[in-house]
């Protein structure tokens, strides 16, 4: 049997402008992750795939055409060359939360294309993963700008723009993450399509948010590659106030925020295509546990720390 994972991400900066050409910057969160096994199914059965949090199974045949875990599969395996007339049970778990932008149907993607590598014996580079998953991610999101798969798959910190430029770049002082859950399940489809109409409506104030929006992951990179934390931590509540006057924030997102600040929080924001779905603030070592404290007075639904280096 074979088996890999896959780690979760949030956005630092960026989100909804990044699909307009603008930068972002996006993180892994290791403390969550997919896990996906490949094992040798009953012979004549074809491919079996079992979704044990969906509890859900089904072979690829029964599978409907758009179907994200057949596409993955069945792109995996014609890119390794060996087919999809075999007979294999690919199984497939999270602990990443679904809908609250933190990556978990590419990183389910991204564990398969992992362990079915593994599994005969064809290591996929993350490119490839990332191209892969992204295929995907079109069936999830409709028009993703690819960040998600992008730092899914490579496991590291990513400074992207939409099909330009994906760079790894370095932290110099490692920080803490908090991210803590507003509870609500918010479809990132619906929220960029609220954006898209939007953006119709009034094209130049959008244009102009996303421009500021760009702007401020620049110069988040910049502050991260200096170790300049409290610039990181006023550039977070900077985008975050650009993703209020989008619309995509919430009365819930903005308490959580909030409490995350008063708790000590060097900044909050929203992250990913909010309306629900997490926030994210910068904490120390030595503010964690207060704003862990404010949080949860605030309604957060779960909370993690992550470690970002
Ligand atoms: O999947 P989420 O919730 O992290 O959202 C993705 C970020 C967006 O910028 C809103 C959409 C995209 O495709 O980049």
């Amino acid at each position: 049997m074979t088996v890999a994972y896959a780690s979760g991400k949030v956005i630092l900066f960026g989100e909804h402008a990044v699909v307009y050409g603008q930068p972002a910057i996006a993180v892994p969160v290791t403390q969550v992750q997919a896990t996906a096994t490949v094992e040798p199914g009953p012979a004549g059965r074809g491919i079996t795939i079992i979704a044990e949090d969906l509890k859900q199974s089904y072979t690829l045949d029964q599978a409907p055409p758009n179907d994200a875990l057949r596409a993955i599969v069945v792109g995996t395996l014609e890119h390794i060359g060996v087919g999809t007339k075999r007979d294999l049970t690919i199984t497939v778990s999270s602990t990443i939360p679904i809908a609250r932008g933190l990556g978990s149907g590419a990183a389910v993607s991204t564990a398969i294309v992992r362990a079915l590598g593994q599994h005969f014996g064809n290591l996929v580079p993350p490119q490839v993963i990332s191209n892969l998953v992204y295929e995907t991610e079109k069936i999830h999101h409709g028009t993703p700008s690819g960040i998600d798969n992008t730092v899914i798959a490579f496991e590291k910190p990513v400074y992207f723009v939409r099909d330009q430029k994906m760079e790894i770049f370095s932290v110099k002082s490692p920080f803490l993450l908090t991210i803590a859950d507003s509870g609500i399940a918010s479809p990132t489809r619906i929220a960029v399509s609220h954006v898209r109409r939007a953006w119709e409506r009034e094209r130049e104030k959008y244009k102009e948010l996303f421009d500021e929006i760009g702007t401020i992951a620049e110069m988040g990179r910049q502050a991260i590659e200096r170790g300049e934390i409290e610039t990181v931590g006023r550039l977070m509540n900077e985008n975050h106030r650009l993703l209020q006057l989008m619309g995509v924030s919430s009365p819930e997102l903005k308490g959580l925020v909030e409490a995350a600040r008063e708790g000590g929080a060097l900044g909050a924001k929203l992250s990913g295509a909010g309306r629900g779905g997490n926030i994210i603030a910068l904490v120390t070592q030595e503010t964690r546990s207060r704003v862990d404290m404010m949080l949860r007075l605030a309604g957060a639904k779960d909370i993690i720390v992550t470690e970002v280096s």
